[in-house]
Parts: C-alpha cells; sequence; structure tokens
C-alpha cells in the first residue's frame, strides 16, 4: 500500500449516491420481506462483490431490518477503508466465509467510461478511479477498462460468479449508467442485463431511471446522460443451459446531435434521453 493511502482517506469516485441509495434501500426492504417470511431467524445476507469504500454499508441505516452486509473490493486502500473483503469478485468462491450464501447481491459496477483513464499525475482535476488512488488499478479491475471487449468478459466472469453464488431465486439489484461516446450513447446497462439473462436472471421490476446531477467539469461535460439505472433481477429456480451468445456489435446506437444537445444544455441546463 502507499504512503499516501496509509495516512490519508483517499476519496473514491464513484460512491453510491444519496439518491440511488434510497432507490436500492426501497428495493431491497420490499423483496427482503419474501426472504423474512422464509427464514426470520437470521438477517438478511447481502453480498457487494465491487464494494469500492463500503458505500453498501449505508443500507443498514435505511432499512429496519438487521441486515448481514459483505462486500468485495479489489483496491486494497478502498477495501480497508470501508471495511471490506479485499480481492476480486471473480473468486468471491474462495474470498467469503463457509456457508456464507447471499440471499441478495446488490452492486454498482464500473461504467466502462472515461472514469477508467489511466493515472495521469498532473494539474488538471481527473474524476478517475485511478487519479483518486494515485497510481494505476490492480490487474483485472473492471474500473480499469474502456467499453469493449476486456469489459465485457471480465464483467461476465462476475457475473458467472455471481450466478454460482446466489441460491435459486436469489436477488440480484444492479446499478449501471450508460455513456456517449462519439456521439452515440453507448448502452452498457442493456449489456448487463442481456448478459445476467444468459447467466439465468430475469428482470422482476421496474427498470429505475434514476436521475443525478453530474459533474459540470472536464471534456464534454454537457454531453452525459444525466440518469443511473437500477435493475432488479432474479436469478431463476431452473437454471436454463448457459449458451454462449456472441454479444452484436452492431446494436442500434441512437445518436446523438451534439448541436441540439448543446441547444437543450443552454435553454433549460438538463439534457433528457
Ligand atoms: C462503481 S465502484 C463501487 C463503489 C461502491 N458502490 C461504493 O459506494 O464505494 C466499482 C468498484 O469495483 C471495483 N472493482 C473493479 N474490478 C473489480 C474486481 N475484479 N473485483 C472486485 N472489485 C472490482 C473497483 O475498484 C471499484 O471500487
Amino acid at each position: 500500500m502507499t504512503k499516501r493511502a496509509m495516512t490519508t482517506k483517499l476519496k473514491h469516485p464513484a460512491k453510491y449516491s444519496s439518491t440511488i441509495m434510497d432507490c436500492i434501500a426501497r428495493t431491497v426492504e420490499l423483496y427482503a420481506w419474501e426472504q423474512i417470511v422464509l427464514d426470520s431467524s437470521r438477517p438478511l445476507r447481502i453480498l457487494d462483490p465491487m464494494a469500492g469504500v463500503g458505500g453498501i454499508n449505508e443500507l443498514q441505516n435505511l432499512i429496519p431490518y438487521s441486515l448481514d452486509i459483505k462486500g468485495i473490493e479489489l483496491e486494497p486502500e478502498w477495501a480497508e477503508q470501508g471495511g471490506m473483503i479485499c480481492g476480486d469478485a471473480r473468486n468471491m468462491g474462495s474470498l467469503l466465509p463457509d456457508l456464507w450464501v447471499p440471499d441478495m447481491i446488490v452492486v454498482s459496477v464500473p461504467y466502462a467510461n472515461r472514469m477508467a483513464d489511466k493515472y495521469l499525475p498532473d494539474k488538471y482535476r481527473r474524476m478517475t478511479y485511478a487519479n483518486a488512488l494515485g497510481r494505476d488499478l490492480t490487474l483485472g479491475s473492471a474500473a480499469s477498462m474502456q467499453w469493449g471487449r476486456q469489459y465485457q468478459k471480465t464483467m461476465a466472469e462476475v457475473w458467472e460468479a455471481c450466478a454460482n453464488m446466489l441460491p435459486p431465486n436469489g436477488m440480484l439489484i444492479l446499478n449501471c449508467k450508460n455513456h456517449i461516446r462519439a456521439s452515440v450513447i453507448i448502452p452498457v446497462t442493456k449489456w448487463h442485463v442481456y448478459t445476467l439473462s444468459n447467466f439465468g436472471f430475469e428482470q422482476i421490476d421496474n427498470w429505475f431511471k434514476v436521475s443525478v446531477p453530474h459533474m459540470r467539469y472536464g471534456q464534454n461535460s454537457e454531453l452525459r446522460v444525466e440518469f443511473e439505472d437500477v435493475v432488479v433481477m432474479r436469478k431463476c429456480e431452473q437454471r436454463t443451459e448457459f449458451e454462449e451468445i456472441e454479444y452484436p456489435t452492431t446494436l442500434p446506437l441512437i445518436a446523438v446531435d451534439r448541436r441540439v444537445m448543446k441547444e437543450n444544455w443552454k435553454n433549460d441546463g438538463r439534457h433528457h434521453n
């Protein structure tokens, strides 16, 4: 661990915002009830496999049920700061205590956007994971990957580990966000929902679009998607045989006219997809 990390609390650039946490808490509360009816003798077990500085712990302050929360985080500085288990989510089976099986997985994934840019020690204020840590990220970190095959392969391995870890009917609440690149919206959330369905998950509730204030600085700051997604999924009882399907590279992407967006931005300060 670097000297800087040992002496200072390192900021995390992508902690759960209070609005996202509120949306997640309401959803967990709704579905926790099912679990509590089944077995009220123990706290509800919640796992965040990409837990950052442990924002997931805030759930206990928002829900009137007793929770047993565990998180896994790859970067030692952040894991230590949040009291999370340090390790790679893809190996979650070997990181969690024996016989500890989560009832629910709640996770905010890296968004495969410019926050994955490399560490650049310069005078600019860069909202990247690497700059927040003050070093390049650990090998295997999905937070160091831009949208593309490597990100998809790594995240598919995380989803496979989640599918192996959760019991049938276990819930998975996903928080993700699309972004704009080369004038098109990259449907990152849709890709995750699609891949999770290949691992036996189905969407069982609304696809929440949560409006979030975003950074007003940086390149193209007016061209950012202003919503985060929260998607509620459940692991199906009968896991259908996983068939590897190549994700189409020619998705019907939504073209974005930068002039129109800039105009909208000037007019009302907000842009909606
Ligand atoms: C969106 S952030 C989560 C932040 C967290 N929700 C919080 O409130 O602090 C995603 C996290 O995933 C971690 N990560 C990336 N790849 C990982 C992997 N293979 N295993 C475990 N954690 C990983 C990153 O280091 C990053 O902290």
